[in-house]
């Protein structure tokens, strides 16, 4: 597999698209893939990158590049951490543990979903480099006290509150492909959506072999065990997060916490308020509430609500290093990318994951060098032109 991962096949993130959509069943690229609704927050939040134009400094020599920075004290030899995405373990066996290993292998840090299918034990020993856990309530604020003490112990430095899902998004291609009814439906519902499986051998191999449907090994229901795999939009529906919870979220989780999904600069400051240490400017990629704004557009709000009382990171569309670079011009300190690695992984596991995060490294060098910055920390908006209309909000 890791020839077929090479350039010139593989030069892009586009490109490792294009290989998880052949290796994998529809019913999971387009839940990878997907957004919410309309899909326009989703298709906005890569194409706002576009309004914003470089500013180079020519004629300069920038002979060694530095990438690395600091995210809440830990070093990363790039801006970058892998977002929570949930469910890896569909796209590939063990998909979790192979992300995290191949971020950390990388220098960047990894973020494990609440919804994953390997045990948070297991992903933190694959991984190298600065693992965080990603925090939904599901099951019941015992379940999550639990999972944050198995997390605390197992050594995962920060803890992600995510906030924007009150309720899940309407995934209409979800539906579509009947990811309901193959998920735990019975025999018969289950019967019109099978070809798309048998129609990837390769994969449905691999998901066999790796146990065939995951659980949710990290929410761990008293006297059940692992959460069986279901539907968990009514799970999440019971479980909000609001913002009393975060402080007995807060006595359970003694190291940082960052809360994710902030749009505004009223959350951002009521993060900062609760005692958060940084703040993910974030609409969930598209997935949840259809019609918000992009998260580059929202990002220069945040970073001026926040004022320097905790790191504002951003997540949404990041397809090339370009993309990072403009991002930390305005006030980002690092991305998480989501789809970025999620297609590398469902193209071809570690090597997809590892594949991903070098193209977006090897983006990101490159544009230092033409914009004439020597180091991501000096990124800043005097390498930018924003349009007329940003600077008026
Ligand atoms: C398939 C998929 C599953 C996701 N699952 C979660 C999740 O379990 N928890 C969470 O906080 N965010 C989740 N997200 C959102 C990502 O963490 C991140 O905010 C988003 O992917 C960023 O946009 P991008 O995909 O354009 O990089 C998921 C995203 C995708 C694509």
């Amino acid at each position: 597999m890791a020839r077929t991962l090479d350039p010139p096949r593989v030069l892009s993130i586009a490109d490792l698209r294009d290989l998880a959509r052949r290796r994998l069943p529809r019913v999971v690229f387009d839940y990878i893939d997907g957004g919410a609704d309309g899909e326009v927050t989703l298709r906005e939040n890569c194409r706002v990158f576009d309004d914003v134009t470089f500013r180079p400094r020519n004629a300069v020599a920038t002979p060694a590049s530095d990438l690395r920075t600091t995210v809440l004290g830990l070093p990363l030899e790039l801006p970058l951490l892998l977002a929570p995405v949930g469910s890896s373990r569909m796209f590939y066996p063990r998909g979790e543990e192979v992300a995290a290993r191949a971020a950390g292998a990388a220098g960047a840090g990894y973020t494990l979903s609440t919804l994953s299918g390997c045990r948070l034990e297991d992903v933190k020993a694959a991984s190298q480099g600065p693992v965080w856990y990603q925090l939904y309530l599901v099951g019941g604020h015992d379940v999550a006290r639990a999972a944050m003490e198995r997390a605390k112990s197992a050594g995962f430095s920060a803890l992600v509150v995510t906030i924007d899902t009150a309720v899940a998004g309407q995934r209409e291609r979800d539906a579509k492909n009947g990811a309901k009814q193959l998920l735990g439906g019975s025999p018969w519902s289950m019967l019109p959506y099978l070809p798309q499986l048998l129609a990837r051998p390769r994969w449905l191999a691999g998901y066999l072999s790796d146990g065939g449907l995951m659980k949710f090994a990290n929410v761990v229901l008293p006297g059940q065990g692992p959460m069986p795999y279901a539907d968990i939009a009514a799970a999440l529906e019971e479980s909000t997060v609001c913002w009393q919870d975060l402080r007995w979220i807060r006595e359970a989780w003694t190291g940082p916490i960052v809360i994710k999904g902030v749009l505004t600069g009223e959350d951002a400051r009521r993060a900062v308020e609760t005692g958060a240490e940084a703040v993910v400017v974030s609409n969930h990629g598209g997935r949840q509430l259809d019609g918000v704004s992009p998260t580059l557009r929202a990002l220069p709000e945040v970073v001026a609500a926040v004022a320097g009382r905790a790191e504002v990171l951003l997540d949404g569309g990041i397809r090339r290093g370009g993309d990072i670079a403009k991002a930390l011009c305005l006030g980002a300190r690092a991305v998480l990318v989501g789809r970025a690695y999620a297609y590398g992984l469902g193209a071809g596991g570690g090597a997809g994951v590892t594949r991903a995060i070098q193209i977006l490294r090897t983006d990101l060098v490159r544009t230092l060098k033409l914009l004439g910055c020597p180091a991501v920390r000096e990124l800043d908006r005097s390498y930018v032109d924003l349009p007329t209309a940003w600077g008026r909000s």
